[in-house]
Parts: C-alpha cells; structure tokens; sequence
C-alpha cells in the first residue's frame, strides 16, 4: 500500500520504518529540516536500538521516501498516518493537539476521497471527532477518519511496531477498516488480535492503558514508602505481590519513578480532559498517582542532605540521565530532575551515560558530563544510580570505590547487587528498602 507517515519522531520515524518493513511504499512527511535531512541521510536524529539499522534499510529498499510537506505524491497516498506530538501544554496540565489539528488541515487540502486517514497521536477523548468537522469542511466530502493508537515503548519501539500485543482501530465507516486491516495484514496474519472499536474508546484505549500504567508504577512507590518506615522491604513485597496472576508482576519496579514524553503528561492530560468533560473526580486519584510519582524525586534530594549535610560545593555523580535506559530521551527524566535540583542547591553534578550527554549538553548544559565512567566516579562524595543501564549493574564495585571519596551510593532503581556492593565497602541506600549496612 502507498502510505504517508506525517510527523517524524519517535512514534513517527518508528511507524514509518516499521510499515517500510511490512513491504508498504511510504513518504515520511516532516517540517523540521534538520530531522528531514538527518532521516533522509539514514541517520536516526535519536537513540533507538534495531531502528538505527532498520531505517536504512528502509531507504535503500526504495520503499522509505521523506518529504517536508504535501505534495501530488503524498496525495495520492490510500492511507495517511498523523503522528504529530501532542506535549503538555506550558502553564496547564491539558494536552497541546495544535499540532495534530494543523497536520489534519494541511492533510485535508490534499487527501484524495478514498484515502484513510488515521490518528496515532495520543489525544484527549472527543478530539477526533472535533478534527473530521474540520477536515469535511476542508476537503468538500466526507473524510475516512479513523483513530489507531500506538503502545510502543522508547528502547523496543520497532519491536513493539511490528509484534504489538494488539492493534486498536476507532472508527466511523468500513472502509476504515477495511483498509487499516489491509495495511496491518502481516502482523494480523500471525495472530495479533485487531480490535473494531468506535472512535471515542479507540481514544481512551491510549490514555487509560498509559495512566493504568502510571498507577501501578506509583502504587508500588507508595509501598515504598511505607515500607521506608515500617523496616519493610518493596522490592521484596513486589515480588511477592506479584506472583498472583491479577496483580502480575510487570510495572512494579519500586525506584524513582517514571518519566518521558507520555505517561507524565498523559495522567495530566486526562485529568484535564476529564475536568471539561464534568467527570473530573472519575480520574482524581492521578492526582495521587503523579504526587507519589514525584515524591520519589523530593526522597533523593532529601537523602542527599541527610548524607552530606549542606550541598553546597559537595561532588555527586549520577549514573544514568535518560528516563529509561536504552535512550536517550530526557523529556521529564526523574534522574535529570534530580541532578537540576542538586546542582540547584550548589553541589556539583558529574553525569555519565552511555549515550544522553549529547542531548543533556543542549538540554541542561549547567550539569558536566564524563563519558568515562570512572572518571565520572573520581572524587564523588556521593553517587547515585539515576538510570538503570546494563553497565551499571554489571560495573565491578571495587574499581569505582578506588576512584570515590565517599563509598555511598543511592541506587534509584534498586537494580544493583547490594551484597556485592557492600562486600566492595560500600553504603547502599536503596529506595523503598531496609538495607543494613554494616
Ligand atoms: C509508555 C508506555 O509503556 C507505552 O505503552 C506507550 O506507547 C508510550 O508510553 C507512549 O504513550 O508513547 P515509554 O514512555 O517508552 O512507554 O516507557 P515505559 O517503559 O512505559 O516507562 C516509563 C517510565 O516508567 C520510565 O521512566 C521507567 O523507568 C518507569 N518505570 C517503568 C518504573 O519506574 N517502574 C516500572 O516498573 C516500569
């Protein structure tokens, strides 16, 4: 099928590629040039591992095509994907669909009647509808609206692009469907479930699944903090929580919570959205969930007084700035909020990633960043794990307590050995559990 992918970033450049590798011809369409000629060149403008070498492949295959705006190619495209972002608006909690509401009107001075057009951007429930009013009365007929959203995570994104779980389509007529069905057709065809909805719950698929999510996140942070006081253990609790099949055990990782583009964003969003909509005590306990959340980050700080008393000129190290490992996305990264305060409060913040200094350099270039680990290490009076990448776990102790002035570490993941840290003469403070250091 001939499909244009309008919006390039990490849902964008991702569907865009993934559909490239379904056999489809694709135009990816995005405004920024530096992205469009950094995508053009096959170059991902992020870190994504598997997408890095899926897009050129794509390229060369001849079925990966980019291009600023509309043209009579993109036009006679059967299917057109909307993948623009939709950010925290500043100043309020509600999500910002300018974006989208721009991309459908550009889109709809150029769609042919046959063409599909599907939204994959998470949106507030009811935008759709608002955006096909807009689009009918732009095109002169009746546009094939259909709203598909998308579960992919950052570090996994092509992988979950092309083996999700299950494909949600919200739609108004069958020809939607039909042509959406045609399009997944490779994925359907191993078993993926593929799910008919109306457009209203395709929309509230998105943004429940992400605030489900966030819950159970911040459910387990709570236990933290109980357990902090009570001498009992979260990490512990979680696995034993967890062996009940209702409960499960994915999305309990006890730490400092959860960041990035979406699920921040999305749980304020939806309260929002949930307000104008008069059903705003429904969702209130997001409220709770995004305290709890950030609860976490105001611990480490407090912890970090306790060690060192006044910060002020005091050295930490942070080992890990992204909001997850496997990228290098700093958008709302409870490590990097973290490291903003402490440096805020006059220590000095050495950050090591393996691959965020160059995004931390434009975001934050107030912090210094190391590339080296130990190096990063040398002098710290306190090093705290931020991010939990493979190579911190796997780091031998002995080689950073060489390096260290003070032999304390946060671990904000409770990802690290903590008897094999100790047996290295190190202090563990672990979030939510009762370590004893000897
Ligand atoms: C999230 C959802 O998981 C995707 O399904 C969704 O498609 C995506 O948002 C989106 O809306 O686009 P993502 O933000 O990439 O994906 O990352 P997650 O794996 O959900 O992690 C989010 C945050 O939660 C990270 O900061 C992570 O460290 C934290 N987390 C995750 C925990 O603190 N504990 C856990 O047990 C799991």
């Amino acid at each position: 099928m001939k499909v244009t992918v309008i919006g390039l970033g990490y849902l964008g450049a991702t569907h865009a590629v993934a559909m490239a590798e379904l056999g489809h011809e694709v135009i990816g369409i995005e405004p920024d040039s530096q992205k469009l000629s950094s995508l053009a060149q096959g170059i991902l403008p992020f870190h994504e591992p598997g997408l890095d070498a899926a897009l050129p492949r794509a390229i060369s295959s001849g079925r990966l095509k980019f291009q600023s705006e509309h043209n009579e190619a993109s036009a006679s495209a059967d299917l057109h994907f909307i993948c623009v972002g939709t950010p925290q608006t500043k100043g309020s909690d509600a999500a910002d669909t300018s974006y989208v509401v721009a991309a459908a009107k550009e889109l709809a001075a150029w769609i042919k009647p046959t063409a599909v057009v599907a939204g994959k951007s998470t949106v507030p429930v009811g935008t759709a509808a608002n955006l096909k009013d807009v689009m009918d009365d732009i095109a002169g007929f009746d546009v094939h609206l259909a709203w598909n959203p998308e579960f992919l995570r950052e570090g996994t994104a092509l992988e979950d692009s092309l083996r999700p779980d299950r494909i949600v389509v919200g739609t108004w007529s069958q020809h939607s469907v039909d042509v959406l069905r045609e399009v997944y057709g490779p994925i359907i065809a191993t078993g993926t479930p593929f799910l008919e909805l109306d457009v209203p719950t395709a929309e509230l698929v998105k943004v429940s699944a992400n605030a489900f999510l966030a819950t159970k996140i911040s459910f387990i942070n709570a236990m933290a903090e109980v357990a902090e006081v009570s001498g009992a253990d979260a990490v512990s609790l979680a696995k034993a929580i967890g062996y009940d099949d209702r409960i499960g055990s994915k999305f309990l990782r006890t730490g400092i919570g959860f960041g990035g583009g979406c699920l921040p964003k999305d749980i304020r969003g939806f309260v929002a959205r949930a307000e104008e909509l008069g059903v705003g005590s429904a969702v209130e306990f997001l409220k709770d969930v995004d305290a709890v959340n950030l609860r976490r980050r105001d611990k480490v700080v407090e912890l970090a007084n306790q060690e060192l008393g006044d910060l002020a000129g005091k050295s930490i190290t942070m080992l890990g700035i992204s909001f997850k490992p496997d990228s290098d996305d700093l958008r709302d990264s409870p490590a990097l909020e973290i490291a903003q305060r402490l440096t805020a409060l006059g220590a000095t913040v050495t950050v090591h990633d393996p691959v965020s200094l160059n995004s931390l350099a434009t975001r934050s270039p107030e912090l210094s960043r190391e590339e080296n680990l130990i190096e990063a290490a040398r002098g710290a009076e306190l090093t705290i794990l931020g991010t939990e990448w493979k190579l911190y776990r796997e780091v031998d102790p002995q080689e950073l307590a060489a390096v260290v002035k003070a032999k304390t570490i946060i671990d904000g993941r409770n990802v690290l050995d903590v008897a094999k840290w100790q047996a290295a003469d190190w202090r563990v403070i672990a979030l939510g559990r009762n370590v004893h250091n000897g």
